[in-house]
């Protein structure tokens, strides 16, 4: 588990940004993750868990009739996404909660959600168990996030621009969510790696017992 401290500046700097985070991310959803938002949210079903929900940039295209709780740890981007679902007339149950220790039951959840979070949740596994403890069994984790690249080069190169953004913001740029998933016991059911092996985005089931 990171230091508490280390924790406290990160949660600072995202309520920092959050003002701006909307603005950057239109850049980003338009050059390399074009509908895999979409493509995540659609597969959501039931009882949904969204980790680390951000300003709410997903509230829009979850299908009808699912039951929606985000957890956040920043206030500013919790502000942001309970104004974005009280716009969109959304009932969502919003709280401010930490990724590395979800406070919800085992079970609690038919589908856990979550987009780039993992490259700036400190510790990612255990981000990753927590998000396996709280589905059912049978139940659908799915992931979108940058990851590192299949490209030597790329990789290279993001190992460089690492060494910035992690001191600055926490940002990891060469994580492989997938091998956590894999690593949990969650059964991977579709998985697409695209934009020289940057994005990827994964649909996983936790074995029905
Ligand atoms: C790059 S943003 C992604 C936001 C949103 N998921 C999206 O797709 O736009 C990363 C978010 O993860 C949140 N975050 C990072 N570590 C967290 C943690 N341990 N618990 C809860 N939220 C966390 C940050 O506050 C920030 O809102």
């Amino acid at each position: 588990m990171p230091e508490a401290s280390d924790n406290e500046r990160l949660r600072r700097y995202w309520d920092k940004h959050a003002r701006s985070y909307d603005r950057q991310m239109r850049f980003f959803d338009r050059t390399l993750f074009g509908e895999s938002r979409s493509w995540v949210c659609s597969r959501a079903t039931g009882d949904v868990l969204e980790v680390a929900i951000g300003t709410g940039l997903n509230l829009p295209l979850y299908p009808p009739g699912v039951r929606l709780t985000g957890i956040e740890w920043s206030p500013e981007m919790l502000a942001l996404a309970r104004r974005r679902a009280r716009m969109l007339g959304q009932t969502a149950d919003l709280r401010e909660a930490d990724a590395q220790a979800l406070p919800f039951p085992d079970a609690s959840f038919d589908s856990v959600v979550s987009t780039l979070s993992l490259c700036a949740i400190p510790d990612d596994r255990r981000a990753v168990a927590e998000m396996s403890r709280v589905l059912r069994p049978g139940g659908r984790l799915l992931l979108l996030d940058h990851v590192a690249s299949s490209a030597r080069a790329v990789r290279a190169l993001q190992w460089l621009v690492e060494r910035i953004t992690v001191a600055v913001g926490g940002e990891h740029l060469l994580r492989r969510p997938l091998q956590l998933v894999q690593s949990e016991g969650l059964e991977i059911e579709q998985q697409n790696r695209f934009k020289l092996g940057i994005v990827e985005r994964v649909s996983a089931r936790k074995p029905a017992s």
